[in-house]
């Protein structure tokens, strides 16, 4: 019972404080000084300066939508034609891209039969039965026929007649050139809560232009391949297309806030 008064008294009826030393010693003090110059250089240096650890960040999301504008007209071997933006534009969904068509080669009222090609022969040796020519949709019949006057060639047998190889120029649908795009484009950044766009506020009959007019969304596809470096008519007339894909993206959008 004793013990226990003792313990309980001791417990209660006592006050402890550490105690400073000061310690006047001039090693000590710059070992003491060079561990807190360490310290905020640390967290100056590093921390704020290189790592940037005040600012936070957070991944864009963007979203694009493009809507393509304008008609073209051909009449081509009497055959009137008017294209909009369902005939001259595909995929209609894109994943990241789509084709405008500014030229083809008409190949009319093919059905399968005999006919003649481009080419010369001068007996029917010449044109081994049976045989494919690469590039061309049919198969040799065996036979060289006569064609264009005295001029012979061989016979196939296959999709007639056969398509030409002359691509029109001026490109058919030049017209293109004068076709616009509104392209609209959204970032949102979700952790902060802020979204913008380049459509807030555009007069709806304006044309993109970097000096008089650098906040309509609404671009021109000449201007647009002429800012990335090329002749519109050039690219136009080609039917073939290049896997070139080092073009240079023209359109550069500033968000601000
Ligand atoms: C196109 O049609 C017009 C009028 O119908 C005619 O005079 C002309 O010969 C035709 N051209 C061709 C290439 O068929
Ligand atoms: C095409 O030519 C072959 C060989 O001359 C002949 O046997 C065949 O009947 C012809 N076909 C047509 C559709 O004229
Ligand atoms: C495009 O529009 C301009 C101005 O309206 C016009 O002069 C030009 O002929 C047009 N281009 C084509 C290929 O229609
Ligand atoms: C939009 O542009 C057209 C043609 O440039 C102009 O006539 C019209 O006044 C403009 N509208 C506004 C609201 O600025
Ligand atoms: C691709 O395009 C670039 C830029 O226009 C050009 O310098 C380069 O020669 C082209 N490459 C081919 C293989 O066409």
């Amino acid at each position: 019972m004793g013990r226990l008064s003792d313990c309980f008294s001791e417990f209660m009826f006592e006050y402890d404080t550490p105690r400073m030393v000061l310690v006047r010693h001039k090693k000590v003090g710059i070992v003491y000084r060079l561990i807190q110059l360490g310290v905020l250089a640390y967290i100056i240096g590093w921390v704020f300066m290189y790592e940037k650890g005040y600012q936070s960040e957070d991944s864009v999301v963007s979203t694009v939508s493009v809507k393509m504008q304008g008609i073209a007209y051909t009449n081509e071997k009497n055959n009137s034609r008017i294209w909009d933006v369902a005939d001259y534009v595909f995929p209609h969904q894109g994943v990241g891209s789509f084709v405008v068509m500014t030229n083809y080669i008409e190949t009319a009222g093919q059905k399968q039969g005999n006919c003649t090609k481009d080419g010369v022969c001068k007996s029917d040796s010449d044109c081994e039965k049976g045989k494919s020519m690469e590039g061309e949709n049919g198969i040799l019949t065996g036979k060289c026929v006569e064609y264009k006057g005295t001029l012979k060639t061989c016979e196939i047998f296959g999709w007639c007649p056969v398509e030409n190889n002359h691509i029109p120029d001026p490109p058919l649908l030049m017209a293109a050139e004068n076709f616009t795009m509104f392209i609209k484009n959204a970032i949102t950044f979700p952790r902060y809560g802020v979204s913008r766009s380049n459509v807030m506020q555009f007069n709806k009959s304006c044309i993109y232009h970097k000096d008089t007019d650098p906040l309509c969304p609404i671009f021109r596809l000449g201007d647009l391949v002429t800012m990335a470096g090329f002749d519109f008519r050039k690219i136009a007339v080609k039917v073939r297309a290049t896997n070139n894909y080092s073009a240079v993206c023209p359109v550069v959008f500033k968000f601000s806030h």
